[in-house]
């Protein structure tokens, strides 16, 4: 149990590593928060117009949560693997160090369903390429892509994540209900666009 603790608090702090801001600061695109969305994510760091500093901050949010499985499996197993996925998740989206105003967990839910199961990390990442190549809605892209996990982790044979793959797709449409509520007003953004 003590090992599950302390995978917890490394999986948490490796997730409050805000990759969006620091990138988009150290290239002088500003302050993400009063752009586009406000978001701190890759998405929205794609609306100052720099597609390399949001590739960073997609591979930078990820790897995080690659990090934080690989640390978790080594230290405590797949329950270890999986209490860092979830705490990843949780300290991108409440960062302590920015007043727990963090992000949506998508890069990181990606990258941890990638190092935990990762027929299921890619089935999630094709399916957020499908529904971005015909919608061209990230938000919309990324709920597909976390509604569609558990199906996935089901169908590759990994019932022993399908909780915690219920538990990170209720994250995501949580920290989604903004972009929620313009998709249904038809409101919501296309990829790039502010
Ligand atoms: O990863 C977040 C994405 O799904 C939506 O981002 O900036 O459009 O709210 P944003």
């Amino acid at each position: 149990a003590l090992m599950l603790i302390l995978v917890a608090i490394i999986g948490y702090l490796l997730g409050t590593i805000a990759a969006g801001l620091l990138i988009s600061r150290m290239m002088g695109l500003g302050d993400l928060r009063k752009i586009g969305s406000g978001n701190i994510g890759a998405t929205n760091v794609l609306r100052t117009g720099n597609k390399g500093a949001a590739a960073l901050t997609l591979v930078f949010d990820a790897l995080k949560g690659v990090v934080a499985v690989l640390v978790g499996r080594m230290l405590a197993g797949e329950s270890g693997a999986q209490i860092g996925a979830l705490f990843a998740v949780l300290g991108h989206c409440w960062p302590v160090w920015l007043g727990f105003k963090g992000g949506k967990g998508v890069a990181t839910f990606l990258g941890v369903w990638l190092a935990l199961a990762w027929p299921v990390g890619l089935a999630c990442c094709a399916t957020w390429a499908v529904v971005a190549a015909l919608r061209r809605i990230s938000s919309l892209a990324a709920l597909a892509a976390a509604a569609s996990s558990t199906l996935w982790a089901m169908l590759f044979g990994y019932s022993g994540t399908v909780v915690l793959a219920l538990a990170l797709t209720g994250l995501i449409f949580w920290r989604h209900s903004a972009n929620i509520a313009r998709l249904r007003a038809g409101t919501e953004p296309r990829i790039g666009q502010r």
